[in-house]
């Protein structure tokens, strides 16, 4: 049984990672960098919480109860009785890499499970430097957490099938929530069909097919799409689609997943989407 969690990074996943495992009764640690990182984590999962609360999705006892169980923290010993680990911090390889060599050294049980949400960093890679490779996955939820029913389980080459049962067990009868499998290569089944997509939004859009509204209206009316393509990659984060272009392109040298030059310049000036507050619209 997976009882205690741990979640590395309290950003906008790891919150959300944080706040889902909390509600599903798990006793969960969150893992931060410094002090202020980890009080900005408590703070989104709070916010997060008081949403759900005045929408009726749950009440004031909830709210509190799920704080009870989180504790958040700078030490990353603090992960030692955990068994699962859900790595979600900032999508750098020698971040992460870093992490895996060490959590994978701490944990005490033998079949604790360390997994990482990357978006497109090879699991295998993690498992290598784990020192327990069998015990090594990626679990990729999606944004924002507590909302999306979807989480995409990647069994790398080293993965044990003991460790992808328990997960699939874990994501579908104590979180609740829908896994599909995909393989360990980049992008897994939604980002290579999606971020493509995207991408020949902004190109469409850089050559003055036609207005960034209209692109976006085609699409929601046309297609019944909730949200049109450049709306969609500025809630994700220009920044987010650039690197898992990268890493797509990188593996498969596939043109379509190429960041075309208008997404550079944008990432570039810090025109990040919502979360800078301006992206192709204004928030
Ligand atoms: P973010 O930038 O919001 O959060 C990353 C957090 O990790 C930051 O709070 C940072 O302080 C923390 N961090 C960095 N190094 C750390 C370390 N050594 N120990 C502990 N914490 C550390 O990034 P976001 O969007 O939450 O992404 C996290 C991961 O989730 C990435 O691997 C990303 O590819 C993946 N992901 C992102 C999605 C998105 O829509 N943004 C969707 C699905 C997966």
């Amino acid at each position: 049984m997976i009882e205690k969690v741990g979640v590395i990074g309290g950003g906008l996943m790891g919150s959300g990672i944080t706040e889902v495992c909390a509600r599903a009764g798990l006793d969960t640690v969150v893992v931060e960098v410094t002090e202020e990182a980890a009080q900005a984590a408590r703070a989104k999962v709070t916010g997060s919480l008081s949403k759900a609360q005045s929408r009726g999705k749950i009440t004031e006892q909830d709210v509190s109860e799920t704080l009870e169980r989180i504790v958040f923290t700078t030490e990353l010993g603090q992960l030692k009785d955990r068994d699962l680990v859900v790595e979600a911090a900032s999508e750098r390889e020698d971040i992460k890499l870093d992490l895996f060599k060490q959590v994978g050294a701490l944990l005490e049980k033998d079949d604790a499970i360390l997994a990482s949400n990357t978006s497109s960093i090879p699991i295998v890679k993690l498992g290598a430097v784990s020192g327990r490779a069998g015990s090594v996955m990626g679990v990729h939820f999606f944004n924002p957490a507590p909302v999306m029913q979807l989480v995409e389980l990647i069994p790398s080459l080293t993965t044990s099938p003991q460790t992808m049962e328990r997960m699939q067990h874990f994501v579908g009868e104590t979180l609740g929530k829908q896994p599909i499998e995909a393989t360990d290569r980049a992008g897994f089944v939604v980002n290579s069909l999606l971020v493509p997509y995207l991408l020949s939004a902004i190109r469409m859009y850089e050559a003055g097919y036609a207005s960034a509204a209209d692109i976006d209206k085609g699409m929601v009316l046309g297609c019944g799409h909730p949200m049109g393509p450049l709306a969609l990659s500025d809630l994700i984060g220009l920044d987010t689609i650039r690197a898992i272009g990268i890493s797509m392109y990188d593996e498969f040298k596939e043109p379509l997943y190429s960041p075309p030059p208008l997404l550079d310049r944008m990432v570039d000036a810090g025109l990040l989407g919502k979360k800078s507050g301006h992206g192709f619209y204004a928030y």
